[in-house]
């Protein structure tokens, strides 16, 4: 059991504590390197033993959910059932939008119930991404049926905007958590979602918090790096990111900054750039992506729980970000990268 007193656990829901620094699995889904599933359940053993226990994943991140299953029957042979039960494993369901029956829904819960090895999900977040097709109201519906036969402990999204939350909660459906691109860089969840999620008592879950890894020392001071150098689907994305949000200086000007306050705290800037995120109103959490089996920055990111942030190193942040463009005025609200 997780002690929810600790400053590294965050109470989701009544029946679910969290880590707040979730390992994300979609690196394992291909476009991150080679991912070895030996090596993979073997560095997964690991973050688990230093009490990184909460995983984020779907069904449609490769082998994630399968993982998960092996995970599971391994500590319960190594360590015992208690032990195996004390992982959090938050999946999603990214369906193709269309007609949505019960029998869909329901054989996808129960293959990753399957896949899993688990009686119940602990948290399934829903995604859709083209709200002109209505079918995402039922798919709501028959999902929390499942959560009402105990299939599921709870309901989340991903990537939906206000507007649309807006109309699931109108239509009484109590989504606990909505996950969202939130970082120094993409602060759109500000805008319109955060005061929202308040209101209705709805957690955030970050993801793109260190943007891929381009938040960090080893991107401060160097020339501005082509596509190719970028060798992740991940650093890729946000390096869009960060052309839209100011461009490469800018962004180096953001750095030097973080690595001012990293060596005042004595932690690293990934540290700075969680730390900030994890504090904002809200958010339950911040998902940082697992390259299992390749690279490993667990004790690093374990000083985030003893890093706190004062009032002038959130100020040097914020100065930075007054002189970026305004991705709300660019992109939209969250998620809307993912909708035509
Ligand atoms: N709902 C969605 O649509 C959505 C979208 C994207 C992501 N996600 C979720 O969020 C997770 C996070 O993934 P992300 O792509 O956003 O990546 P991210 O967490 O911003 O970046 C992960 C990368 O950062 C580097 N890193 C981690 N800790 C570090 C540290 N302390 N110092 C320096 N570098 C560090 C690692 O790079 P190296 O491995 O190269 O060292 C790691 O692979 C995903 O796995 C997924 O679960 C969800």
């Amino acid at each position: 059991m997780l002690d929810k007193s600790s400053k590294k656990y965050h109470q989701l829901t009544p029946d679910l504590i969290i880590c707040k620094i979730l390992n994300g699995m979609w690196q394992v889904a291909g476009g991150h390197g080679f991912i070895n599933p030996e090596l993979a359940i073997a560095d997964m053993m690991r973050y688990h033993e230093v009490g990184l226990r909460s995983w984020d994943l779907a069904d449609i991140y490769g082998p994630a959910e399968d993982f998960i299953g092996v995970f599971r029957r391994r500590l319960s042979t190594l360590k015992g059932k208690e032990e195996m039960d004390t992982i959090q494993a938050l999946t999603k369901w990214v369906p193709q939008p269309g007609r949505i029956t019960r029998s869909i829904v329901k054989e996808n819960v129960e293959s990753s119930l399957r896949k899993m090895n688990v009686g119940s999900l602990d948290l399934l977040q829903f995604h859709w991404w083209d709200y002109s097709n209505p079918y995402y109201i039922d798919a709501l519906r028959y999902l929390f049926d499942l959560r009402d036969e105990r299939l599921i402990k709870d309901v989340g999204l991903t990537n939906f905007d206000t507007e649309t939350i807006q109309t699931i909660t109108d239509s009484n459906l109590k989504i606990v958590s909505n996950q969202v691109q939130y970082s120094i860089i993409d602060r759109r969840p500000e805008v319109k979602m955060i005061p929202f999620c308040k209101r209705y008592k709805i957690s955030l879950l970050a993801y793109g918090s260190i943007c891929g890894g381009l938040i960090s020392e080893r991107y401060l001071g160097k020339v501005e790096p082509s596509g190719a150098e970028l060798n992740t689907l991940s650093l890729r994305k946000y390096k869009r990111m960060i052309d839209a949000w100011g461009g490469w200086n800018l962004f180096q000007e953001l750095l030097v900054n973080l690595n001012r306050i990293a060596q005042k705290h004595g932690v690293s800037i990934a540290n700075v750039a969680t730390r900030y995120i994890l504090d904002k109103p809200g958010v339950a959490g911040v998902i940082i992506g697992v390259r299992l089996g390749i690279a490993d920055h667990i004790s690093n990111n374990l000083q985030v729980f003893n890093l706190t942030l004062d009032k002038s190193d959130i100020n040097d942040i914020e100065n930075v970000c007054t002189k970026s463009d305004n991705l709300f005025e660019k992109i939209g609200d969250c998620g809307d990268e993912y909708r035509s």
